[in-house]
């Protein structure tokens, strides 16, 4: 598959594989335009149902992760254009249907749909030019694919509520401090440390790696009852699996153990 705004490509040697897509329209700092997410939405759909691809890392360039949703496309609607055609809706929502874990690696300008969208990956990794914002309040708009809900479980309401009040941008150390980002590494290593973590990923035994995804997003989303309840039942059903007995088995006789996804 051929795409103008997205590069998608397949990296790693191991048995299973990640999925790298770029976000590419640099001259517009990679501006999330309705071409853009629907080749993403495409791509990482593809990633997801190729049983050789483990985990999907999502990145931009060095300038910029992406400076949000394209503000020319945007300017000249009204709120029947809008509302009527699902602006930020569909082919933003996409990655979360996404059932293998989504790293996002964000260099540069991660700003309004730009933060959403790291926001909507599992976990990100900062390189430490990083810069993360919502400053949709300075086009006289709001946030609108969940920067207002996803924002403030990520920092806190306080710090939230400073961003999108003031625009303010938080850098790399910031965002560590907060929580936003689960590490910050030299911008040159950026793509190393994010394949190097998804590969870590690609080792571990599949179905493992999705109820943990499935379950830390029922933790998030959900109340703590629920989700331990849901949490118990899959551990139980992990014992089912082929990996499981593989994986203790190694363990035990002091090996590396050979999953085999089943
Ligand atoms: N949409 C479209 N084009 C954009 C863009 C965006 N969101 N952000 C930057 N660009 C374009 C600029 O227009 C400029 O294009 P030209 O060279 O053709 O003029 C090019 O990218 C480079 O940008 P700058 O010259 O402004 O670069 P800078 O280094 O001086 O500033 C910046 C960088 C701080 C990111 C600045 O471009 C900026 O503030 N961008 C807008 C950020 C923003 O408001 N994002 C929120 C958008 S609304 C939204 O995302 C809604 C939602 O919740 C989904």
């Amino acid at each position: 598959m051929s795409y103008e705004c997205i590069i998608a490509e397949v990296r790693g040697d191991g048995e299973r594989k990640t999925g790298l897509i770029t976000l590419n329209r640099p001259k517009q700092l990679n501006a999330l335009n309705d071409q853009l997410m629907d080749e993403m939405g495409q791509a990482l759909l593809a990633f997801d149902a190729d049983d050789s691809i483990g985990c999907i890392v999502l990145t931009g360039s060095e300038r910029a992760f992406a400076a949000g949703a394209d503000i020319p496309t945007m300017a000249p609607h009204t709120f029947i254009s809008a509302f009527k055609s699902g602006l930020i809706s569909k082919n933003w929502e996409t990655i979360l249907l996404i059932r293998k874990p989504v790293i996002a690696a964000v260099a540069g300008f991660a700003l309004g749909g730009g933060c959403e969208l790291a926001m909507m990956c599992d976990f990100i990794i900062a390189a430490d030019t990083a810069k993360f914002g919502q400053p949709e309040i300075k086009l006289g708009i709001i946030p609108g694919a969940g920067g207002t809900q996803r924002l403030p479980r990520a920092v806190g309401k306080s710090r939230a509520m400073d961003m999108l009040l003031t625009a303010r941008m938080m850098d790399a150390a910031e965002a560590s401090t907060a929580g936003l980002v689960s590490r910050v590494v030299p911008a040159e290593k950026l793509m190393e440390e994010a394949l190097t973590a998804a590969e870590t990923i690609n080792g571990f035994s599949g179905p493992s790696v999705m109820l943990i995804k499935e379950l830390v997003n029922l933790a998030y989303q959900g109340p703590l009852k629920d989700g331990v309840a849901v949490e118990r039942r899959y551990f139980h059903a992990l014992f089912g699996t082929d990996d499981q007995r593989e994986g203790m088995d190694a363990f035990i006789n002091k090996r590396k153990p050979g999953f085999t996804q089943s």
